[in-house]
């Protein structure tokens, strides 16, 4: 027998009541990408015929932005939250001529994956039933709808919290949500749903009664591990599930040979890329579209978002570094701060307190202390001394400062942009450097020192 095709239904639209927030609640962030993008992406790995995103008035933009134009994804919209019932009834355009089981997903459960979905489905498919339900067991299941069964053990319904009686609460099956229908009897089940309920809602749950007063098999399969389940509905659940989500991030490249001292504390996006041999320290956060290559460390308290990363990279704690590239082997920090468009090449050091900001530090180019670089070219091999700042700023306009291979910079330089400093010179330490400088040459602007003789003894009288 041929399988039966299979379409995925996502749901997207409800209200977000319990977020008290104006974004939609699957668009906000787990571990920095929307909540929405998880269950989506582990749909899209089970390949199903059809894949049905069911979403609020006017928000569609705002998913199509994190989801990206993928045209496998149909939209329907769901003109009025009325309940979850209701949001799968506001994809019959799409399913009344789809011969198949229909999937129901919610868009608020991030850490389900294609395999137990798949483990669902092929349970589902041993017999003939019309409705399954993936259930769980869960320590806490408040909120959560039960699974009621009869004396036999046998699934009769699902009752909302806030419709069961004492006793029903303290059920602790649950309904994760993840429900699978025939898709040609579900039209016709949806239509019988009355919002008789507490919240006066079109609760989807309610087909499956439906379908055993219709005489047809239903299932409540029960899965774990239960945290695969959690709904985010309020900012607790959303705490929780960017902990987990953070977690499995953390195992996953520890997998591929990524050593974290400390998974707990340790924040990688989903969107980063880390490879081999790389060590990773306590209270990291690695976030967007980093990359880390082999061998780097990375050490205690560093923050790094949209970082391209070499290899033999070592980046010492309290580090903040944005949208910028260093190249391999570069030491920076403890304390560095790389604000974007800078570049750092092969063996760049940067030390404590050392900003740099739009700026191309060739290889080798050492600034150790106390330094601000900001729109500057530092030459080969250049030695920053403490305390040099590139005055690149004259109130309205920013100006380069470009310094050649080999310059010796002493400490405390003041370079007034726009300046040219040529290859092999030295700068005197305590200098305010406001003309080019020569190939070569000693650029010195300090004022003739005075010492004035027996002026402890003058002040005293
Ligand atoms: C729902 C289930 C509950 C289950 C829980 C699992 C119902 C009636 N209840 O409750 O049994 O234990 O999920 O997490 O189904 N949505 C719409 N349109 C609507 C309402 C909701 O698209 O009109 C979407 C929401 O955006 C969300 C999903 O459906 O992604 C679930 O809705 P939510 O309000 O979170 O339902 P729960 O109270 O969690
Ligand atoms: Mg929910």
């Amino acid at each position: 027998m041929r399988e039966k095709k299979i379409a995925v239904v996502v749901l997207a639209a409800g209200k977000s009541t319990r977020m008290k927030s104006n974004l939609t609640k699957v668009l906000h962030p787990v571990a920095g990408r929307a909540l929405i993008t998880y269950s989506i992406g582990e749909v899209l790995r089970l390949e199903p015929d059809k894949i049905v995103l069911v979403v609020g008035p006017k928000t569609e933009k705002s998913f199509k932005d994190v989801l990206g134009a993928d045209r496998r994804i149909k939209y329907c919209v769901q003109k009025k939250a009325l309940g979850t019932g209701d949001a799968v009834h506001s994809t019959k355009r799409e399913l009344k001529n789809f011969k198949g089981l229909a999937l129901i997903i919610p868009g608020d459960v991030p850490l389900i994956s294609a395999e137990t979905l798949n483990a669902f489905i092929t349970k589902f498919r041993k017999e003939d039933y019309t409705v399954g339900v993936l259930s769980t067991d869960i320590p806490d299941p408040f909120s959560y709808g039960r699974i009621i069964r009869n004396h036999e053990g046998e699934f009769v319904c699902i009752r909302e919290e806030r419709d069961a009686t004492e006793d029903e609460r303290q059920i602790s099956e649950i309904n994760t949500g993840i429900i699978i229908v025939k898709s040609e009897w579900l039209l016709h089940a949806l239509r019988l749903i009355k919002p008789h309920n507490a919240q006066k809602e079109y609760y989807l749950t309610d087909i499956v009664e439906h379908a055993i007063k219709d005489g047809r098999k239903v299932m409540a399969e029960e899965f774990t591990p239960c945290e695969e389940f959690i709904g985010v509905n309020n900012r607790g659940e959303l705490s929780r599930v960017n902990k987990l989500m953070y977690a499995k991030i953390a195992k996953r490249w520890m997998s591929k040979g990524v050593s974290i001292l400390d998974p707990d504390t340790t924040y990688i996006d989903g969107t980063v890329l880390i490879d081999e041999n790389v060590t990773i320290m306590p209270n990291c956060f690695i976030r967007g579209a980093t990359e880390i290559g082999a061998g780097s460390t990375i050490e205690n308290g560093v923050v790094l978002t949209d970082m391209i990363i070499g290899e033999n990279v070592h980046i010492k704690p309290y580090s903040v570094m944005e949208k910028s590239v260093l190249k391999d082997g570069v030491i920076a920090g403890p304390f560095a701060r790389v604000r974007p468009d800078s570049i750092l090449e092969k063996n760049v050091h940067i030390g404590n307190f050392v900003e740099v900001k739009k700026s191309h530090l060739k290889s080798g180019a050492k600034a150790n202390h106390l330094t601000y670089l900001g729109d500057s070219v530092v030459g080969e091999r250049t030695n920053v001394g403490c305390g040099t700042i590139t005055c690149n700023y004259d109130g309205k306009n920013k100006h380069k400062t470009i310094i050649g291979d080999e310059v010796f910079i002493g400490s405390d330089v003041q370079f007034i942009a726009p300046v040219h400093v040529g290859s092999k010179s030295t700068i005197g330490a305590g200098s305010t450097i406001t003309k080019n400088v020569p190939f070569g040459a000693l650029a010195l602007s300090r004022a003739p020192q005075v010492n004035v003789g027996g002026y402890y003894k003058r002040k005293k009288k």
